[in-house]
C-alpha cells in the first residue's frame, strides 16, 4: 500500500487525477470506477481541466459508478431534471464536461424495477468490460466504502443496502438539505457495489481530506480489518493500492507513513 500525503485538498486532487490520466494515456480504453461525495469533486475538476487544456481523451474510456440511492435516478437524455441522484452528480461534476460516450457510462440504476436482478446484471457488466482498472474511493464518516455500511460482509457483492442514521445525516447535509427535501423523504436504501466487488479492481485509489476524516482514516489503514470499518478491507486488496490524503486527514497516522 502506498500512502501519499499532500499539503491540501487541491494537491490531493491533482495527484489523484494524475494517476487516472496516466492510465487513460497508457490504456485509452481503460475501465474506471468512479465515486461520489464531496471528496472526488476536485479530482473530477482536474480531469476536466486536463481534457480541456491538454486534450485528455475519454472517448474510449468505460466507467462504472459505485453506488446510487434506491428510488431515484436520472435519464441522461434529460439531465436537467432536478433530483439528488448520484447519476446527476456525476453528470454535472464530470460527464457533461468531457468527451465520454454515453454508452460507456455505467451507473447503478436507482429506478430499476427489480433491483436485485439489476445488481447481478451490474456485476456481469463489470466482468464483461474486463474488470475495473482503477477504482476511485472516498471514505464515509463511519469508515464505509460506497454504501457498504458497518457490518457489510467483506466478501459482499453489488446489492441493495439499508443506510445507517449517520450516513443519512451526513448525506442529508451535503445533498438533500440544499434541495429543500425533507429528511424523512430522502431514500433510506441504496444500491452499492460490494466490498468483494471493489477488491477485484486492479488498482484501488482512495482519497480523503480534512481533520474530520483523520480518526477513521487511521482506523481503516492502521486498525484491525473489520466489517465495522468496511474501508479497512483496503488491507486485503490483492492488487495495487494508493491512498492519497491531505495532511489533516493523515494527522492521526503513525507507523504507516514512516517510510
Ligand atoms: C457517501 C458515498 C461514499 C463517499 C461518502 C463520503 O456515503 N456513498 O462513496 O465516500 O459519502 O463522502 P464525502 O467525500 O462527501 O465525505
Amino acid at each position: 500500500m502506498e500512502i501519499l500525503v499532500k499539503n491540501d485538498y487541491n494537491q490531493m486532487s491533482i495527484a489523484a487525477a494524475e494517476i487516472i490520466a496516466g492510465l487513460i494515456r497508457k490504456k485509452p480504453d481503460c475501465v474506471l470506477g468512479f465515486a461520489t461525495g464531496g471528496t472526488p469533486i476536485g479530482t473530477y475538476r482536474e480531469l476536466i481541466r486536463m481534457h480541456k487544456e491538454n486534450g485528455l481523451d475519454f472517448s474510449n474510456v468505460k466507467t462504472f459508478n459505485l453506488d446510487e440511492y434506491l428510488g431515484i435516478g436520472i435519464n441522461l437524455e434529460k439531465p436537467y431534471e432536478l433530483d439528488q441522484s448520484y447519476a446527476r452528480f456525476m453528470y454535472e461534476e464530470l460527464f457533461k464536461h468531457i468527451n465520454i460516450k454515453k454508452e460507456n457510462i455505467n451507473l447503478p440504476d436507482g429506478l430499476a424495477k427489480e433491483p436485485d436482478n439489476f445488481c447481478q446484471w451490474y456485476e456481469i457488466e463489470i466482468k464483461k468490460a474486463g474488470g475495473i482498472d482503477i477504482q476511485l474511493l472516498g471514505i464515509g464518516a463511519d469508515g464505509h466504502w460506497a454504501f457498504n455500511e458497518p457490518g457489510s460482509s467483506l466478501a459482499s457483492r453489488t446489492r441493495v443496502q439499508a443506510l445507517t442514521k449517520q450516513t443519512l445525516d451526513d448525506n442529508y447535509e451535503s445533498f438533500y438539505k440544499k434541495a429543500n427535501i425533507k429528511r424523512q423523504n430522502m431514500p433510506h436504501y441504496a444500491i452499492t457495489m460490494g466490498i468483494g466487488t471493489i477488491l477485484e479492481s486492479r488498482h484501488a485509489l482512495m482519497i480523503a481530506s480534512g481533520a474530520q476524516k483523520a480518526a477513521i482514516v487511521s482506523e481503516a489503514l492502521e486498525g484491525c480489518i473489520t466489517s465495522k470499518v468496511t474501508a479497512s478491507a483496503l488491507q486485503l486488496h490483492p492488487g495495487k493500492v494508493t491512498v492519497i490524503l491531505d495532511s489533516a486527514a493523515a494527522s492521526k497516522l503513525t507507523w504507516s507513513i514512516k517510510y
